[in-house]
Order: C-alpha cells, then sequence, then structure tokens
C-alpha cells in the first residue's frame, strides 16, 4: 500500500534498522523494488530523480503511485534532489507527498530559504520534506559536484538549519559521495554523532552504493535511517543488459525479466544489510 515516507521511517525506528530508498528510471526500477521489499516483508521507499522525470514524466509518477497502491508492503514515492518550487508544485498535483529539496548548491542561507519555501507548500499539502546540509560531491544523473566544492554537515549549525527549515529528514555529508567511490569509503562517525546529539530527527545518507557491511552498521548505530542508493542498481540493470547480449537473448521480455531479477538481487541484499538479517 502507499505510505507516507513519515510512517515508513517511524517503522524503521520502532525496529532499530534503517530503510532502503531506491532510485528508479523506469518499469523494470518499480517492479524490482517492491517485489524484493515484498519478499522480505519491509517498508521501503522508491525514488525518483529529476532526470529520470524529465524522460519518464507524469506516468513514471502515475505507475509508481499505482504500483505501490497494489504492494502488500508500505511503499512510498519520494522526488529526490528537487530543485524548484515549480516542480514540488507540479509533483503535489501529481499525487505526490514526500520531497527532497536540494538547496545543497546554495550558502547556509540560501539553503535554509530555498528548503523552507519548499516545505511550506509540502507541509501544507501535508507531506514529508528532506532537507541536506552540506554538500556531497560526487556525480548522479549528470550533475557532478567537484570534491573541492563539496561541504560537509557542520554540526553546529544542524538545529538551526532543522528548526528554521521545519525539515523531517535530515541528508548529511559526511564524506558520503554521490556515485562511485574512488578509494575507500572513509566517513567521519564522529561527525555523525554530533549530528546526531544535537537533533532527533531522521537522518539520510546519500550516496549509499559501494558501502560495507561494517560501514552500513556502524552508520545506523550512528543514527542514520535512510540510505539512498542509485548507483548499484543502475549497474545492476546494465548487468542484465549485457548478460542479455552476451547470451544471444532477442526476447525482450527475458531481457526485461533479467534485469528486473539483478536488481531486485541488490535491493533484497540491501534490505538485509539495513535490518541486520
Ligand atoms: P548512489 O548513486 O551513490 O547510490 O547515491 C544515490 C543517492 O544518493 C540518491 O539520492
Amino acid at each position: 500500500m502507499l505510505a507516507p515516507s513519515s510512517d515508513i521511517l517511524k517503522w524503521a525506528d520502532s525496529q532499530n534498522v534503517a530503510i532502503g530508498a531506491f532510485n528508479v528510471y523506469n518499469f523494470e526500477g518499480i517492479k524490482a523494488v517492491i517485489e524484493g521489499a515484498e519478499e522480505e516483508e519491509t517498508p521501503i521507499i522508491i525514488q525518483m530523480h529529476p532526470a529520470s522525470l524529465q524522460r519518464g514524466s507524469k506516468p513514471l509518477i502515475a505507475m509508481a503511485l499505482e504500483a505501490a497502491n497494489l504492494s502488500t508492503v508500505p511503499v512510498s514515492i519520494h522526488l529526490d534532489h528537487v530543485d524548484s518550487l515549480e516542480v514540488v508544485n507540479e509533483g503535489i498535483n501529481l499525487g505526490l507527498r514526500s520531497f527532497m529539496p536540494d538547496g545543497s548548491i546554495y550558502n547556509y542561507q540560501a539553503n535554509v530559504e530555498f528548503t523552507q519555501l519548499c516545505a511550506k507548500t509540502i507541509k501544507d499539502n501535508e507531506g514529508f520534506v528532506e532537507g541536506e546540509l552540506g554538500r556531497l560531491s560526487g556525480s548522479e544523473d549528470g550533475i557532478t559536484i567537484k570534491d573541492y566544492k563539496s561541504l560537509l554537515t557542520d554540526p553546529l549549525l544542524v538545529s538551526d538549519f532543522v528548526s528554521s527549515t521545519t525539515v523531517d529528514a535530515l541528508a548529511v555529508c559526511v564524506g558520503n559521495v554521490h556515485g562511485k567511490y574512488l578509494s575507500e569509503p572513509k566517513l567521519d562517525f564522529q561527525r555523525l554523532y554530533r549530528i546526531r546529539e544535537v537533533t532527533e530527527i531522521p537522518l539520510v545518507m546519500h550516496g549509499a552504493s559501494g558501502l560495507s557491511n561494517e560501514i552500513i552498521s556502524e552508520c545506523i548505530h550512528a543514527g542514520i535511517s535512510k540510505f539512498n542508493v542509485n548507483t548499484e542498481l543502475r549497474q545492476a540493470y546494465i548487468l542484465g543488459m549485457s548478460e542479455a547480449v552476451d547470451q544471444g537473448i532477442s526476447d525482450l521480455i527475458s531481457v526485461m525479466n533479467l534485469c528486473t531479477t539483478k536488481m531486485k538481487g541488490v535491493v533484497v541484499s540491501k534490505i538485509r544489510q539495513y535490518s541486520f538479517k
């Protein structure tokens, strides 16, 4: 069933686990995430990046909402990295109630103002807001933030950011990056613990592809409740297609099934990682 992100994160908190939030681009992605969650009998978040929306547009959202409605587990549909109030309004008109207004490209004050502006509209519609404090480096869907432009979350700004913007969840930058980690991921756990000390709202880790079991469990211990995964799911999809080509499979349904199975494998393994199974 379609569920609010807040309910899903409350459930995670009550179970001392974290939730996987998976970026999708098409029907195979939606199917893989929901089937993985149903198999593991766990709530899940489906995310769409503006790039997937540009391609899939309104039908992609309608399909995700309907698939969530039909699911046997709670599923929320979340719009990731929203860069304007227009997109928030469009999403609301299409039935979405969970958003990440991303003001991380701005300086602190402008980030607060942008997030506040979007949060007002989202909250007026009883929606859920994730904000980001700091700036993540790395690449996602054609947008690259160079290392030198990245900014770690300042724990001293967290209380002010959370109360000024009224966000329900906070995406943190503690050494995590979008896309492939070019060297062994090294997260600043001390910083994460300090952030946890100053706010009680759920903390979110973007760039969760490529993190080891040890890092994930320490992150959960330090207060992360939502992990965003895109790269590993995309890689699984592409692997499915290249295996189909290598095996000379020309039947399209078999190709799509192979891709879905590969992505579902990632979803199931992440759910188990996030719930210490
Ligand atoms: P990865 O692509 O690194 O998994 O990050 C996904 C993400 O943070 C989506 O917002």
